[in-house]
């Protein structure tokens, strides 16, 4: 039998094309979309209305305040949760975490296959660490609100770790020293309509590696959101990532 979706931020650039890859996909069924959006083309509803008992899985890509608030509802009514939103604070993210003890909750601030499986081989360059500086260079379209991205975030994090560097942004003008080996250097770039890419240099002694993954569509994001849907379904409580459902 097919699976209903509850699709909050229905109306929003993620919220359309996740609509597209539902439409494609027989696993599901009925889509019941949220958003307070005022010029919605689609049939919306607000959180409130949701028929909740004919509902399976809950997406979610709208905004910290609004997942919070999608997530308090997810939890009241027992629905498994996938969330993209990204920008959420310490606090907020605790919150989410919360309430992943009652539900499952599956968040990822990036769910394309790419950039999950690129997070996951990071730790094997660690031989560079001895004569290689690290630098990560993300660029996103112009409406974008958090910076840098949650994805910069992440595998600057993950670098941090295996290579136990810690993590600075940007650099401040005035400042007048050399690059100190320790930093991984974080920068942002905001722009056009750029989906998003994200570079990271290895720049050695007569040497440069890098790992670079670009998004040309909001497409490759949907999908993962999709295929997490399907995977959270009948999952126990817990707070889980892209590396769960991808089973890395
Ligand atoms: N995880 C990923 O792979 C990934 C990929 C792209 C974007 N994102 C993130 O997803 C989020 C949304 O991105 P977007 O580009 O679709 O933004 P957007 O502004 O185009 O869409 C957000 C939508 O949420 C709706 N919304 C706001 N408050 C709401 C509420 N209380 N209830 C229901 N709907 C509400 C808005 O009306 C809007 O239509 C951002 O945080 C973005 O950074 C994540």
């Amino acid at each position: 039998m097919s699976k209903n979706v509850c699709l909050v931020g229905s109306e929003g650039k993620m919220g359309k094309n996740i609509r597209t890859v539902l439409a494609g996909d027989s696993f599901f069924g009925v889509l019941m979309g949220v958003d307070p959006y005022e010029e919605a083309t689609a049939d919306y509803i607000s959180l409130e209305e949701v028929p909740v008992a004919e509902v399976d899985v809950v997406i979610n890509f709208t905004n910290p305040k609004a997942t919070l608030a999608t997530a308090l509802f997810c939890a009241k009514h027992g629905k498994p949760l996938v969330t993209g939103t990204t920008g959420l604070g310490e606090e907020e993210l605790a919150e989410l975490k919360q309430y992943a003890q009652q539900i499952a909750i599956m968040h990822a601030p990036n769910m394309s296959l790419g950039v999950n499986l690129i997070d996951a081989i990071l730790p094997l360059l660690k031989p560079l660490a001895e004569e290689f500086d690290i630098e990560l260079i993300e660029g996103h379209h112009r409406q974008k609100l958090d910076s840098p991205s949650g994805t910069a975030l992440r595998w600057a994090r993950t670098l941090a770790a295996a290579f136990n560097r810690r993590v600075v942004f940007g650099r401040t003008s005035g400042i007048n020293q050399k690059r100190d080996m320790q930093e991984i250097c974080v920068q942002a770039l905001r722009g056009g309509t750029l989906p998003g890419e994200h570079r990271i240099c290895f720049l050695g002694p007569d040497e440069v590696i890098e790992v670079y993954h670009r998004a040309d569509s909001r497409l490759v994001f949907a999908k993962g959101a999709v295929k997490a849907a399907k995977w959270i379904i009948g999952q126990p409580a817990g707070f889980y990532g892209m590396k769960e459902v991808l089973g890395l």
